[in-house]
């Protein structure tokens, strides 16, 4: 489900630092199974090597419109033309202000140019110093060239070489391996809206000590990537979890049931999907204590009570949005034992439409799982394998079982 896996992509080097995240980035969506071209502008050779890049790609990389290598002499129609994406990373303000003029005097520009916009996507990873960046000249230019068909990806923000600290720092590899992976990922979730609830909760004891469980979020994570990928607008709700935010995600942090509870109900007003994954404590103390509890030298053990946390999903679950089918609910169970009969029960018990099973032991932290949906046809397994592709394979199924987003 490795969206780059075969995919052939014309990395364009233009001049600036990050040229040297180029040369990761290159390694890296070859792990992922694309084949790189890299072509370099003249100003990029100042910062590295074509040698370096060469032997990273393993192909001769391309830096003259005047390239005798190909037998017709035309590398900027041969190389647009094989290529599934051009991918300029870094991409500099003086490539940007070329591409808006549609400038062809150079191979890297007058290949951008001359590729078929209707079959090969342009993306640019724009890099430079924070002035430039916020320059309304490369803001503008931006907007035209994002007008013309190019999907412009954003840029980081924090210490650049330059020595001043701002946006406009070049994307990290693995964050532009991920925009291209989701560039490609069909939209099988186009206009929908989708929430999902990742991690644990705590429930407070006194302000040192509370009760929580092992649930590492990874998997309603990696729904939420997946959702986003697939094209929906995506706000993950998440428990106490040091976990990066998949990138384009919203999320809003909580610590207790009843904090997911009010964020999850004001968020499901405006979802057309619900997918509860969290690991909500079913009870919390019933009366925490606003001091630390102290031991009073007796030997005596203190007695704590508890009240039951309300249940999220199955509220969610029986709201008349989710009532009148605009609101799809998901629900997981995480077992320890006789899987589908509990699934089966759990999806009668919360009132919807389809409830994923694991065995919580055997998944809790871990990269990987094994799935079992059941709904009202009867059960599937999607079986073992890492919880990214489970993810997408998830999406997938909830994708196949939705009527169609109301407009
Ligand atoms: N859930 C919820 N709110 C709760 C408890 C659970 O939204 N207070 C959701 C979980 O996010 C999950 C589903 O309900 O999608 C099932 O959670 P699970 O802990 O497996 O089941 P419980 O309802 O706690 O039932 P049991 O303790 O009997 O296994």
């Amino acid at each position: 489900m490795n969206e780059l896996v075969g995919k052939h992509i014309v990395l364009g080097l233009s001049g600036g630092v990050a040229c040297y995240k180029a040369a990761d980035l290159c390694r890296r969506l070859i792990k992922e199974g694309a084949t790189v071209q890299v072509v370099m502008t003249e100003a990029a050779e100042q910062f590295i090597t074509p040698v370096t890049m060469q032997a990273l790609s393993g192909r001769v990389v391309y830096g003259s419109q005047w390239d005798a290598r190909e037998p017709n002499n035309m590398p900027h129609i041969n190389l647009s033309r094989e290529a599934d994406a051009i991918l300029v990373a870094p991409c500099s303000a003086d490539f940007v202000a070329r591409l808006v003029q549609g400038r062809a005097d150079e191979l890297l520009s007058l290949l951008c140019l001359a590729r078929p916009a209707q079959q090969v996507p342009l993306l640019l990873a724009p890099a430079m110093n924070r002035e430039m960046w916020a320059h309304p000249a490369t803001q503008r230019n931006l907007a035209q060239v994002a007008q013309d068909g190019a999907v412009v990806l954003g840029v980081g923000n924090g210490d650049q070489a330059c020595g001043e600290t701002g946006d406009g720092r070049m994307l990290e590899p693995d964050e532009i391996v991920d925009e291209l992976g989701a560039f490609f990922a069909p939209k099988l979730l186009s206009g929908h809206t989708v929430l999902v609830t990742a991690g644990p909760t705590f429930e407070a004891i006194d302000p040192v000590r509370g009760i929580t469980n092992l649930s590492s979020g990874k998997m309603g994570f990696a729904i939420a990537r997946a959702a986003r990928e697939a094209g929906a607008d995506v706000t993950l709700v998440a428990g106490p979890v040091h976990l990066p935010t998949p990138r384009g995600v919203r999320r809003v942090n909580v610590q207790s049931a009843q904090e997911m509870l009010v964020a999850v109900d004001a968020i499901a007003q405006s979802a057309s999907i619900f997918i509860a994954t969290a690991a909500v404590a079913d009870w919390r103390p019933a009366a925490p204590s606003s001091e630390k509890i102290k031991k009073d030298g007796s030997g005596q053990t203190p007695t704590l009570e508890f009240v039951e946390n309300t249940d999220i999903l199955a509220t969610v679950a029986q709201s008349p949005r989710a009532v009148a089918n605009e609101l799809y609910c998901v629900g997981f169970a995480a077992e320890s034992h006789d899987l589908l009969a509990h699934a089966t029960a759990k999806r009668a018990r919360k009132g919807v439409p389809l409830l994923v099973g694991n065995i919580g032991p055997a998944t809790f932290g871990k990269d990987d799982n094994a799935l079992l949906l059941v709904d009202a046809q009867g059960h599937r397994e999607l079986p073992h394998a890492s919880k990214r592709v489970l993810a997408q394979q998830l999406i997938g199924e909830i994708a196949g079982r939705l009527q169609p987003p109301r407009p």
